[in-house]
């Protein structure tokens, strides 16, 4: 069934919250998940003492909603996003949302809100975010006895200001994620004590910030949003990896790995040192994730400890170079139905 679209001009959009018509809600107590079920309600009611408020108990997803070249309407690999959110859950001790029931929620809450996926060409998606929180009340430090769970879906555009112009990043002084600690989960805790670095980083003129690890502040991790991805002269895409573990294990990035192959391309997953791409080993760059899809990186500036280094990506500096424009167009067509999904990653909705 085809549904009228809302009347919104959907090329402007940034990456922005509006209230849709419907949310999806379900509640967890006495050890099991409710039915669950739409709601037009937008705000939660949750007790003071709610363990979401004070030990800072909630993890969360992302994943967007497309309307495809033949007017239909899908969603990219929301089983990837049900098993990482479990797993982020477990990290928690929270309940774990159960995996089916997560992929059925989101097709409920996107179908039922069929006129806010933005039409196909329209540069705009429907971004789509589950999340969880204790709300139970808790005052001692202990999981909390009650969560809820929450879809709420929005129409976005691009992340970055500027859409595909390529941004610049910084080396953080700060610190992500702990060795062994919460980086591989996607928890709101992770992206508070981001939000000083981020400001920062906006302050002086860049759009991200790059995280090293904070072991050893040798290898290069990613950025508050988004996992990065660099090419090699010869082609060669290069994929950061942890040895700490504490790196998102994004579902772009997974893809694109896949892709890449697909596509015939070498691909070397490692842990990268900030003094390879230092040397200029590297010329590409880009940021990839749900928000971010693959964004073009031009220039890494350090200035951590009185370092004064500039690194520009020489094949992506003025506009998004060879290599991500070619995964960006294969992944965005994947997702469009454009591109043949040979691995069965896009669900109809
Ligand atoms: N890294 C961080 C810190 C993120 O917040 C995100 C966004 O979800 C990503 C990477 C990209 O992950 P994904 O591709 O699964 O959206
Ligand atoms: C996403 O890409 O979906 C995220 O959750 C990243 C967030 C920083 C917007």
């Amino acid at each position: 069934m085809t549904v009228e679209k809302k009347d919104i001009d959907w090329g402007s959009l940034g990456f922005g919250y509006m209230k849709t018509d419907y949310s999806y809600e379900a509640h967890w107590k006495d050890g099991e998940w409710d039915e669950g079920g739409l709601t037009t309600d937008h705000t939660l009611h949750v007790s003071e003492c709610g363990g979401i408020f004070h030990y800072c108990q909630e993890v969360f997803e992302g994943l967007k909603a497309y309307t495809a070249e033949d007017g239909s309407i899908v969603c990219f690999r929301p089983d990837m996003n049900a098993e990482r959110m479990y797993n982020s859950a477990q990290r928690l001790e929270m309940p774990p949302f159960p995996k089916d029931k997560f992929v059925e929620a989101v097709k409920q809450v996107v179908s039922a809100n069929a006129a806010w996926v933005p039409p196909f060409g329209s540069g705009a998606t429907l971004y789509v975010r589950p999340f969880m929180i204790g709300s139970g009340d808790v005052i001692g430090v202990a999981p909390a006895p009650e969560y809820t769970f929450r879809i709420l879906v929005t129409p976005v555009g691009p992340y970055f200001k500027g859409g595909l112009k390529p941004v610049k990043l910084r080396v953080s002084e700060y610190d992500r994620a702990a060795p062994h600690g919460t980086g591989n989960i996607k928890a709101g805790l992770n992206y508070a004590m981001s939000l000083k670095p981020t400001m920062e980083a906006h302050r002086e003129g860049y759009a991200e910030n790059l995280y090293l690890d904070s072991e050893s502040r040798t290898y290069v991790e990613e950025t508050g949003g988004a996992n990065v991805l660099f090419v090699k002269e010869d082609g060669t895409l290069v994929v950061p990896q942890s040895h700490t573990d504490s790196i998102l294990p994004s579902i772009t990035r997974r893809s694109l790995v896949q892709v890449a192959q697909d596509l015939g391309m070498t691909v070397d997953q490692r842990p990268v040192e900030w003094a390879v791409v230092k040397a200029g080993t590297f010329v590409e760059c880009g940021l990839c994730g749900t928000a971010a899809v693959i964004s073009p990186v031009g220039e890494i500036d350090n200035k951590v400890y009185g370092a004064d280094e500039t690194v520009t990506f020489p094949a992506g500096y003025t506009e998004i170079g060879p290599v991500m424009k070619k995964l960006r167009e294969t992944l965005t067509g994947i997702q469009s139905g454009a591109v043949e999904d040979k691995h069965n990653w896009v669900y109809t909705v």
